[in-house]
């Protein structure tokens, strides 16, 4: 839908885009999948968000999975003291229950109805951080899916096979047709969230499923990094530890598909930036873990990928309406303006962020130019 058409049924302040684009004012974006983690980690990278996004949907993978509401309850109680010490009253965690086989139907419903948490998180068993109490045999997680499309409760999934004999670049192909595709048929109105896509197969299932005159039941979270890196890029010049990350990054082609997913402004893609910081030690090591922290400079890394395709314009659908849209929230009344440099910051200058017990956060630097930056202003209303 035209932007302005949304300005005027919503009330909302305009967005301005400046030409040259210098800078560009859009609505306060959301993220729709971030990982907070909790205690020092916490506190090191809950600002980068807190003071960017309008809301964000945290994930429960916690070393102890919130597989329960009342894990949930207290994992909420946590971030929002920490959000209390921070003075940040502008931002709005929306919180995620780890699914299992064995979820409490009873629990899930009223915990749903409570507003204890926002969606369901669907994690394959053993194929990222902390997911060994993901599923095995996902039929076994039916009777789950079918509480929720009953109560309309988004489920959100790791589209990735658990099957260990798949190939890693194939497990998210996989994931669509052998268990997307039945959970799709079977659950024709359970909304369901494919997260952090990185292949052709998967925007063409996720847009074989829209259709803009029918209720969108099927929406994807695209990250900065899936736009910026292919998996040659983890090989360059060495191996980095920092590009990698669940599903790992693919071909150019996916790369280049993914992009133009992103940017077309459609309805399904919207922003989650699978932000998922560990701190140097587990990343620099064998069996190093996978996840990239890439928060402080997520906007302006998505804001270079539509700047580069000439469609700055669509940046405010991708990153402050779809998502919003898809789960009925309101659209966020705050503005925020983007600024553009001449030069690219000199990745040199890029500095790792300390916790507080003195671990270090490698953020993650695109090796494409970023001539966006994170200074923006905000402006609330
Ligand atoms: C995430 C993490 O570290 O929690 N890692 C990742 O590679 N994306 C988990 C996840 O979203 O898969
Ligand atoms: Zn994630």
């Amino acid at each position: 839908m035209e932007n302005g058409k949304w300005k005027m049924e919503n009330g909302v302040p305009n967005s301005t885009l400046h030409t040259p684009h210098s800078t560009l004012t859009i609505l306060r974006p959301d993220d729709f999948h971030i990982h907070l983690r909790e205690g020092a980690l916490l506190r090191a990278v809950l600002p980068f968000t807190a003071s960017v996004f309008s809301r964000a949907i945290l994930m429960p993978n916690l070393s102890s999975p919130l597989v329960s509401v009342p894990h949930v309850q207290a994992y909420r109680n946590f971030v929002e003291e920490e959000l209390a010490l921070l003075n940040q009253k502008n931002f709005i965690p929306l919180f995620t229950l780890y699914l299992r086989h064995d979820t409490n139907l009873k629990e899930l419903a009223d915990g749903y109805k409570n507003n204890v948490f926002f969606a369901g998180k669907l994690y394959p068993s053993n194929i990222t951080t902390n997911s060994a109490l993901g599923f095995q045999d996902i039929a076994s997680v039916y009777p789950v899916f079918e509480a929720m499309e009953k109560l309309d409760i988004p489920l959100l999934v790791h589209g990735e096979t658990p099957d260990p004999d798949v190939d890693i670049f194939d497990r998210e192909s996989v994931f669509i047709d052998k268990s997307l595709v039945p959970i799709r048929k079977r659950f024709p109105n359970l909304r369901i969230t494919l997260e952090h896509i990185t292949t052709s197969h998967a925007v063409d299932y996720v847009l074989s499923e829209y259709s803009p005159d029918k209720p969108l039941k099927t929406g994807a979270t695209i990250t900065p990094h899936h736009l910026h890196i292919n998996r040659t890029d983890i090989f360059s010049g060495g191996l980095n530890p920092h590009y990698y990350c669940m599903p790992i990054a693919k071909r150019e082609e996916h790369r280049k598909a993914v992009v133009q997913a992103a940017v077309s402004g459609l309805a399904p893609f919207f922003l989650g930036t699978d932000s998922a910081p560990h701190v140097r030690t587990r990343k620099e090591s064998g069996f190093g873990s996978a996840g990239i922290f890439n928060a402080p400079s997520a906007l302006a890394l998505y804001a270079q990928i539509f700047d580069d395709e000439q469609k700055l314009h669509n940046l405010e659908t991708f990153a402050s309406r779809n998502g919003a849209l898809f789960y009925g929230l309101p659209l966020s009344s705050d503005t925020l303006t983007l600024k553009k440099e001449l030069t690219s910051e000199k990745t040199d200058d890029i500095k790792p962020i300390l916790t507080e017990d003195m671990q270090e956060l490698v953020q993650f630097i695109s090796p494409k130019q970023v001539f966006w930056n994170g200074k923006w202003k905000m402006n609330y209303f």
